[in-house]
């Protein structure tokens, strides 16, 4: 098959990983006999150097042309520190969400075995951990109406949700919940936010036609500090923009390092997948940048494709890296090992395929694998 993919790469490392994800693509597609037609384009900071938007038309229609989009990060110092810049790299990000309608982001958390004592979490708090988180993406908080007084002393940022943007993610989160383990956690402020209490009427309803799934509610405050205490306890966890924004950082601990979260942001008609770390400026061409996050939006994305075995295999190779330590020095300080090195080490497993079939994953489990 033939796939057109949108690379939106980006600022700071943004490149760097995801050109492993680019290899790992390249290798699935030899393997597999499918052919991947890459178009690049610019968003976010350097977007602003070349033309002065941070979501240039063309980047845009680029991304309507495709199939699925792979994105990089975005962000510069330079903009972070200066209050008063009219234009900032985040902008294109947050255009190119609500442009291509991508409201929901799914984000998927676990506790890797062989990332595990690298949390700062104790192991068994996070054994077993595997939750996925599914932000709204185009509303809330983000996107309401802004006022800044005219005199500058006062400011409001408005929260607005409507029942129609609850149920078209609620929906999805729901049918993720049927594929897992049944269990939905909504996430929200109902006691004291209007807003809230829509999402928990909405939810409640759509649950409905969900019998099989279990629905609890957790009020924000209490829902970060259960992701720390115990986070095995989630299956499914959805929320609205902000609380999604916050937990999913938060939850990225869980993990063991940032550079390990992937996440997918999907609409009617567009998908796009990132990394949920962002630009990384201090590591920018140091070869020292974790690829695995990328990597695995780029399973994502292959998923989404319903490549789903191809999916399995990218997964599969990044668990075999893991295990035999090819890592960057943000999971084992002591590796050697740089950006290109973990992402030419994980396409070569994918040549590997027939050691790495999903099937195998058994022998690769108890370590009998004859991959090394
Ligand atoms: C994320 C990021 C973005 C967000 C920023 C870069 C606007 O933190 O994708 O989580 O807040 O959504
Ligand atoms: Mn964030």
């Amino acid at each position: 098959m033939n796939y057109n993919i949108a690379v939106l790469a980006g600022d700071g490392i943004g490149p760097e990983v995801t050109k492993q994800a680019i290899k790992t693509l390249n290798a699935i597609s030899e393997v597999y006999g499918h052919h991947f037609y890459y178009t690049e384009a610019s968003v976010g900071a350097i977007a602003i150097e070349e033309t002065g938007n941070p979501l240039p038309e063309k980047t845009l229609e680029v991304c309507y042309n495709s199939n699925a989009i792979l994105f990089g990060a975005i962000g510069d110092p330079k903009y972070d520190n200066n209050p008063n810049a009219k234009v900032r790299p985040e902008q294109g990000l947050l255009q190119l969400r609500k442009s291509l309608g991508l409201y929901t982001n799914i984000r998927p958390v676990r506790a890797y075995e062989a990332v595990m004592d690298r949390s700062p979490l104790k192991r068994d708090r996070i054994l077993g951990t595997d939750f996925t988180i599914y932000r709204e993406l185009t509303g809330g908080i983000y996107f309401g109406e802004k006022n800044l007084s005219e005199d500058g002393t006062t400011a409001s940022d408005l929260c607005t949700y409507t029942e129609k943007e609850v149920e078209r993610i609620a929906h999805l989160a729901f049918k993720a919940a049927r594929t897992r383990k049944n269990k939905l956690t909504l996430v929200d402020k109902a006691n004291v936010l209007e807003s809230s209490r829509l999402w928990r009427r909405v939810v409640t309803e759509i649950g409905k036609s969900y019998p099989e799934v279990e629905i609890e509610y957790l009020f924000v405050d209490n829902a970060a500090m259960q992701i720390i205490v115990n986070p095995s306890q989630f299956d499914v966890i959805l929320t609205e923009n902000m609380f999604g924004d916050i937990l999913s950082d938060e939850a990225s601990v869980i993990g063991g390092s940032i550079g390990m979260l992937a996440s997918a942001s999907i609409g009617d008609s567009s998908a796009l997948f990132e990394p949920i770390h962002g630009s990384y400026p201090q590591a920018t061409g140091k070869n020292i940048a974790n690829p695995i996050a990328s990597i695995l939006s780029a399973a994502m994305l292959l998923s989404h494709l319903g490549l789903t075995e191809e999916s399995e295999v990218v997964n599969k190779a990044v668990d075999i890296a893991l295990d035999k330590g090819i890592v960057t020095a943000d999971i084992d300080p002591k590796s050697n090992y740089g950006t290109e090195e973990v992402g030419d080490y994980i396409a070569s497993k994918i040549h590997d395929i027939d050691n790495i079939k999903p099937l195998n994953k058994e022998n690769i489990d108890f370590g009998k694998s004859t991959i090394i």
